[in-house]
C-alpha cells in the first residue's frame, strides 16, 4: 500500500470556477500536496493518458473533454491514498456519488465528473510520472 495518489481537475469544474473549493477541501480532508501543476492536454497526450479506454465508445468524447481546456494535476499524500482519495471523489457516475463526495457537490455527468483519482497504486505511479519529473514533486 503506497501512501500516494494523483488527482486530475477536469475541464468542467476548471470552467464552473470549482478548483479553489475542491483543493480545499482535499486539503482539509488531509491530502498533502507533494506536486501541483495546472496545464492543459493534447487530444494527443490525453488519449495517450487514457489509453486503457481506447476500445470504450466514450473514448474519443473522453478525449475531446479532457483537452477542452485547462487542467489541474496534482500527486497526493496520505496513508492510504488511493482507496482514502477515491472514497472522498466519490462513484465515477454523481448520479451514483455518495452524499458530501466531490463529484456529488461538483460534477455534472459521468464525463463531466469534476475530477479523477487513481485506482491502483501502480496507476498512481505511472500517472505522477505522466505529468511530473523529478525536479517537480517533493
Ligand atoms: P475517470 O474514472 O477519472 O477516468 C475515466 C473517465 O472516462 C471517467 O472518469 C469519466 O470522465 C469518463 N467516463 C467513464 N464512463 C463514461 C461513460 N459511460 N460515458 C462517458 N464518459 C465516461
Amino acid at each position: 500500500m503506497s501512501n500516494r495518489t494523483f488527482t486530475m481537475i477536469k475541464p468542467d469544474a476548471m470552467e464552473n470556477g470549482h478548483a479553489g473549493a475542491i483543493l480545499d477541501r482535499i486539503t482539509k480532508e488531509g491530502f498533502k500536496l507533494v506536486a501541483l501543476k495546472l496545464t492543459q492536454l493534447s487530444a494527443e497526450k490525453a488519449g495517450e493518458f487514457y489509453a486503457i479506454h481506447k476500445e470504450r465508445p466514450f473514448f474519443g468524447e473522453l478525449v475531446a473533454f479532457m483537452s477542452r481546456g485547462p487542467i489541474i494535476a496534482a500527486i497526493l499524500e496520505k496513508e492510504n491514498a488511493v482507496a482514502s482519495f477515491r472514497d472522498l471523489i466519490g462513484a465515477t457516475n454523481p448520479a451514483n456519488a455518495a452524499e458530501g463526495t466531490i463529484r456529488k457537490v461538483f460534477a455534472e455527468s459521468i464525463e463531466a465528473n469534476a475530477i479523477h483519482g487513481s485506482d491502483s497504486d501502480e496507476n498512481a505511479k505511472i500517472e505522477g510520472d505522466f505529468f511530473f519529473n523529478h525536479f517537480e514533486r517533493v
